[in-house]
């Protein structure tokens, strides 16, 4: 099946809701059983990790939808759905890893995961360190006998540096670590990370699952070995996301492809914009023929999604929030995912300690929203224009 046809039928049982194509919102903490040989029935089940419907923390057929969803959709065998794609984050470092291991993570991950490294990890005595994105060759080096995870976000969602994916899951798991990797860039319609050798793959669903800003979700996929580690540590820290939420991330996912491909179109076009004005240093988008990363992209990925970054060449700070303030289609937002057109300031060196970002100018990001993409055009023209008047 194409995984246009699996993004309309993964996950979903009409003919077990009287026929309704979507499945029921459970609100559901207690589960009953009438009988003694019932209950006694299901808690042999629950303990022997059968998937069931138990408790409402553990699981209902709302937030089954979407875990199969993914599944099916990335190739994994299973996934769990949790409140925010941090917490995702979080509680697939916490399965893998003890006091005393250590965690090889890209210098260019998401900043709240090297938080969670820096801080809250090595508090229980979880050592670190971060390898630079761009110098495959140097990561073998840096293994220890203690490390446990190796830890990998390509394309890097504040710089977008693409990473050599199967090279370094194989050098991961030669060295006897679990392989994990955030995949939310990509989705699960646009690169198959067990495919190419990851254990571990997580999605802040928030983002493009939801596809509608308004919800908070995170899904965390794995195969079948990495399963245990997981599923356990899910139950122990109480990971559960509320079914109205989960709802919107199974409703959002059906038009993932349609949605994926418009943004890419748009990305596309607005980063051959930026590619062509005199304002930019740099386009990093590894979905552009020009981006270094896009031999790799076009090797292990089958689409590109709809963030991308630039960097301008070095201007006043008046002539920068000029074209900030006067663009109306970006408004600054921390997200992206969504439909709408989104933008950030970034500040690269401040999330980064093995590798320097080398670029003087502001770096920026935006999301190409589904807006049309002339619009979008001529709104940064307009900030172009604004901006040179306030330079000059
Ligand atoms: C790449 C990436 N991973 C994870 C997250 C965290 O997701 P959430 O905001 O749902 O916690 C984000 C959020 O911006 C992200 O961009």
């Amino acid at each position: 099946m194409k995984d246009e046809s699996k993004i309309v039928v993964a996950g979903r049982h009409p003919e077990k809701y009287e026929g309704a194509v979507n499945p029921p919102v459970y609100h559901a903490s207690t589960i009953v059983s009438k009988t003694m040989a019932e209950w006694e029935d299901s808690r042999r089940r629950r303990e022997a990790g059968e998937r069931g419907v138990y408790y409402g923390r553990v699981g209902t057929p709302t937030s089954f939808a979407l875990e199969d969803f993914v599944t099916e959709l990335e190739g994994g065998d299973h996934a769990r759905v949790f409140p925010s794609g941090i917490a995702a984050i979080g509680t697939a470092l916490t399965a893998y890893l003890n006091a005393g291991d250590h965690i090889l993570v890209a210098d260019n991950v998401y900043g709240p995961c090297r938080r969670l490294c820096e801080r809250f990890l090595a508090r229980f005595g979880v050592e670190h360190s971060f390898f630079d994105p761009l110098d495959p060759g140097s990561v073998e080096g840096l293994f220890r006998p203690n490390t446990k995870v190796l830890y990998l976000e390509a394309p890097g969602s504040l710089t977008f540096e693409m990473l050599d994916i199967p090279r370094l899951a194989a050098l991961g798991k030669a060295k006897g670590a679990t392989v994990m990797m955030d995949n939310t860039w990509a989705s699960p319609l646009f690169f198959k990370p067990f495919a190419h050798g990851v254990d571990v793959s997580i999605h802040a669903a928030t983002k493009y699952l939801v596809g509608h800003s308004d919800a908070m979700l995170g899904v965390v996929s794995c195969t079948d070995a990495a399963w245990p580690p997981l599923a356990e540590c899910v139950v122990d820290l109480g990971q559960c996301a509320g079914p109205d939420d989960v709802y919107l991330g199974q409703r959002g996912a059906r038009t993932l492809a349609v949605r994926l491909e418009r943004h890419q179109q748009t990305a596309l076009a607005l980063t051959d914009f930026f590619w062509s004005r005199p304002e930019v240093d740099c386009v990093m988008y590894p979905g552009h023929p020009r981006d270094p990363g896009h031999d790799l992209w076009k090797r292990d990925f089958t689409g590109a999604s709809g963030l991308f970054g630039i960097t301008l060449k070095p201007l006043p700070e008046a002539a920068l929030r000029a074209f900030v303030d006067r663009l109306q289609f970006f408004h600054l937002g921390a997200s992206w995912g969504g439909y709408e057109s989104l933008m950030l300031v970034t500040h690269p060196n401040d999330m980064r300690s093995v590798s320097k970002w080398p670029y003087p100018g502001p770096t920026l990001r935006f999301h190409a929203g589904l807006e049309a993409a002339e619009d979008l055009i001529l709104d940064f023209e307009a900030g172009f224009q604004q901006m040179r008047a306030a330079a000059a």
